[in-house]
């Protein structure tokens, strides 16, 4: 069989228009009005990048700097990118279903990070991220990092038990295919040695077959496989 991974032939935006178009301060949900200065998009990497990686929201490091995935998640999923031997400046696009930090108001004057709920993931997954994942020219696979985002790309409730390490398609994006780890937090928050080692295998899944083996078994998973 002639080794094709994406034929798709549908007309794309042009990535530069959608991510000049994007890139304005966003009004469109509670969590714009609680950071008025947004920019429209917390991003990094490379918008023709094969692999986009998708995080839940930003948080306090990646609202301060405007990049996603640069505070301590961040930093874990750097080590995770190096064993799936990816290159996350130039082989990915890195940002999260929420552009905005999610927070929730404890006491007066003072916040705690909260998960975006449908209102805000309606405002702003379909015509943010999901118009730039339609729109990248070059992408292949997805990763997912956490139930929020994989559960918001698949349109179905995700978890550790069904999806961590597994291979999905979505509507959304039809014949992109679609890894679901766990979230960087998890392995942060109450790390063992069980987690560590469920993480490794999947990593190592990732490679076998995607990167090292990138025929077989993803063409079955996007429905392209006639061999
Ligand atoms: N967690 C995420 O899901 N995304 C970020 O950008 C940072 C932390």
């Amino acid at each position: 069989m002639a080794f094709k991974l994406f034929d798709i032939v549908e007309d794309k935006e042009d990535i530069n228009e959608v991510m000049r178009d994007l890139s304005t301060t966003c009004t469109d949900c509670r969590l714009s009005a609680l950071h008025p200065d947004n920019r429209g998009l917390i991003w990094r990497g490379s918008v023709n990048g094969r692999i986009a990686i998708v995080g839940e929201a930003p948080g306090d490091k990646e609202t301060e700097r405007g990049a996603p995935l640069v505070g301590p998640s961040g930093q874990e999923f750097e080590r995770w990118a190096s064993l799936m031997k990816i290159d996350t400046t130039k082989d990915c696009f890195l940002s999260n279903v929420v552009q905005c930090q999610p927070q929730k108001q404890l006491v007066k004057g003072k916040w705690s990070q909260d998960a975006p709920d449908s209102k805000e993931l309606g405002a702003c997954f379909p015509n943010r991220l999901l118009r730039i994942l339609k729109a990248m020219p070059n992408l292949e696979v997805i990763i997912t990092l956490g139930w929020v985002a994989a559960s918001t790309l698949l349109g179905e409730p995700a978890s550790t038990k069904t999806h961590e390490g597994q291979w999905f398609v979505s509507d959304l994006v039809p014949k992109v295919p679609i890894f679901c780890l766990v979230h960087p937090s998890f392995i942060l928050r109450e790390p063992s040695i069980e987690k560590t080692k469920a993480l490794e295998y999947h990593l190592m899944l990732f490679n076998r077959e995607y990167v090292d083996d990138r025929t077989a078994k993803i063409l079955d998973i996007v429905g392209q496989n006639d061999s």
